[in-house]
């Protein structure tokens, strides 16, 4: 077990930055490097040409070693430079030099074994969002893998139902930043249930991680706590703004929220439909058509789009339509473009029933959560009115128990969300009403809440007992203290 001490001397070592009261100051860690940048101009999002280069597809993780019950993985975290932007060359953190990091293809009841080695100059502590997985083995802010060398090996049992999982990095108040600087990559989890649907698959099933960032002119990212107003340049699988070919058939994108705090509400240009057949954990119980699908950070959304109602040749983008008024829709409201360049037989289909959740269960505890920040520059943020202390137990749950969670976001400007370790929960109601379709009736492991929202969930915490986290999945926000331990013992 890794203590505040040993985890601080982590910390400090890789940033010389320490404030009063023995605090690791991301902000001041942040700015401080940007005074030898300062050389370099911000890059104009305005004037990038959109949809100039191809998206990518992240590698697919190869095991080097499978026995009957376990795969084995081995990454490297290190710094890579790649080319986003047309033309620029950007240093990143990555796991073994791609961005977005891998594809690992994990399957329900058999174990994954990752030995991660940290190359970087900073610590780091991965993380896989979604997981049902022991403490140890949770990435929990703490307990952190060395700069210079460090290395831990995680064990993910994958004793749950099929999921798009993903992974990334979780330091104590640098999550932030690495995140932002490149450590994410995509975890699908697989089982017989979701195997046996006749959905779109093989090449016909496209894993996205979209975000935003900002850059200068030279190609760097800039990261600086709080300053989501300029982080205006949207990425696609690592790339800005790219297009994607398709054949003129039907195909599953599962995507990923990967921000810091940008919210997408997605849709085709001609708003035409989309079907919307899976969330954080898995599968809907049934598709849900509709013409916008939302993610907010670290949520996903696992989406069918039938591109036969285009003929060959067509180009249509999927755009963005949550945009600030600060914001242009020239800019953060273009996402990708589709071309349709050719034909190819299609017996894939939705069927109308995917799966059948598992029983709710009577929930015996109830709770309130606030969730809250400072809205002037420089502040904190809050659950409960505290900021995040990793030696705090904030709320103490009975192995095995079912609670329910009534999570109230009472800021006025600030949309925030709320994301669980450890569980997947079900979200019972949204401001009141009773969640009964749509895209929260599947198992979610982050809900948003815009400013005065408040959602009930429900929970039962078995399988592991130990501390995990809860919070705000703004990166910001939660390296600013929205953060709280659960200890389930
Ligand atoms: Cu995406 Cu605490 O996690
Ligand atoms: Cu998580
Ligand atoms: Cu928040």
């Amino acid at each position: 077990m890794i203590t505040r001490r040993t985890a601080l001397k982590a910390g400090v070592a890789a940033t010389s930055v320490v404030g009063t009261g023995g605090m690791l100051l991301p902000v001041v860690n942040a700015t401080a490097k940007e005074p030898a940048r300062a050389a370099a101009a911000e890059l104009d999002a305005a004037g990038i040409t959109k949809f100039a280069q191809k998206m990518p597809l992240p590698p697919v993780l190869t095991p080097y070693l499978n026995t009957g019950s376990t795969s084995y993985y081995r990454m490297t975290l290190k710094e890579a430079t790649k080319e986003i932007v047309p033309g620029l060359r950007t240093p990143l953190r990555t796991f073994n030099g791609s961005f977005p990091g891998p594809v690992i293809k994990a399957e329900s009841n058999r174990r994954v074994v990752i030995k991660q080695t940290n190359n970087l100059a900073v610590p780091t502590s991965i993380h896989l969002h979604g997981a049902h997985v022991p403490q140890d083995s949770d990435g929990s802010p703490m307990d952190l893998i060395p700069s210079g060398g460090g290395t831990k090996t995680y064990t993910y049992p994958n004793t749950q139902p099929h999921a798009n999982l993903w992974f990334h990095d979780h330091a104590h108040h640098m999550e932030s930043e690495n995140v932002f600087r490149g450590m994410t990559g995509t975890y699908i989890l697989t089982d017989d249930v979701e195997r046996r649907l006749p959905l779109p698959a093989g090449q016909y099933d496209v894993p996205i991680s979209l975000r935003d960032a900002r850059f200068l002119e030279n190609g760097e990212l800039v990261y600086a706590m709080g300053d989501f107003m300029k982080r205006n340049v949207i990425l696609a699988n690592g790339r800005a703004w790219p297009y994607f070919e398709v054949a003129s058939r039907k195909y599953r994108f599962r995507l990923t929220n990967t921000s810091n705090q940008r919210f997408f509400d997605l849709s085709l240009a001609d708003d035409s439909e989309l079907v919307q057949i899976g969330t954080d954990g898995g599968l809907l119980p049934a598709p849900y058509r509709t013409n916008v699908v939302k993610i907010s950070p670290g949520e996903r959304a696992d989406v069918v789009i039938d591109f036969s109602r285009y003929p060959v040749g067509t180009v249509i983008e999927l755009r963005n339509k949550d945009i600030a008024p600060f914001e242009s829709a020239d800019v953060v409201g273009k996402v990708l473009q589709f071309r349709v360049t050719r034909t190819a037989p299609d017996h894939s289909s939705v069927p109308e029933r995917l799966r059948t959740l598992p029983a709710l269960g009577t929930a015996t505890v109830n709770r309130e959560f606030d969730m809250r920040m400072d809205e002037a520059p420089g502040g904190s943020a809050y659950i409960n009115g505290k900021t995040y202390d990793m030696d705090r137990i904030d709320t103490e749950i009975a192995y095995g128990a079912t609670e329910i969670w009534t999570v109230h976001n009472s800021n006025k400007i600030a949309p925030h969300n709320f994301h669980m370790h450890l569980v997947q929960f079900r979200v019972l109601e949204r401001n009141g009403q009773p969640v009964t379709s749509g895209p929260e009736t599947g198992l979610k492991d982050t809900v948003p809440l815009k400013p005065g929202e408040t959602v009930k969930l429900q929970a039962t915490f078995t399988g592991y007992r130990g501390t995990y986290v809860y919070h705000c999945h703004l990166f910001d926000h939660g390296a600013m203290g929205m953060m709280a331990n659960m200890r389930i013992s």
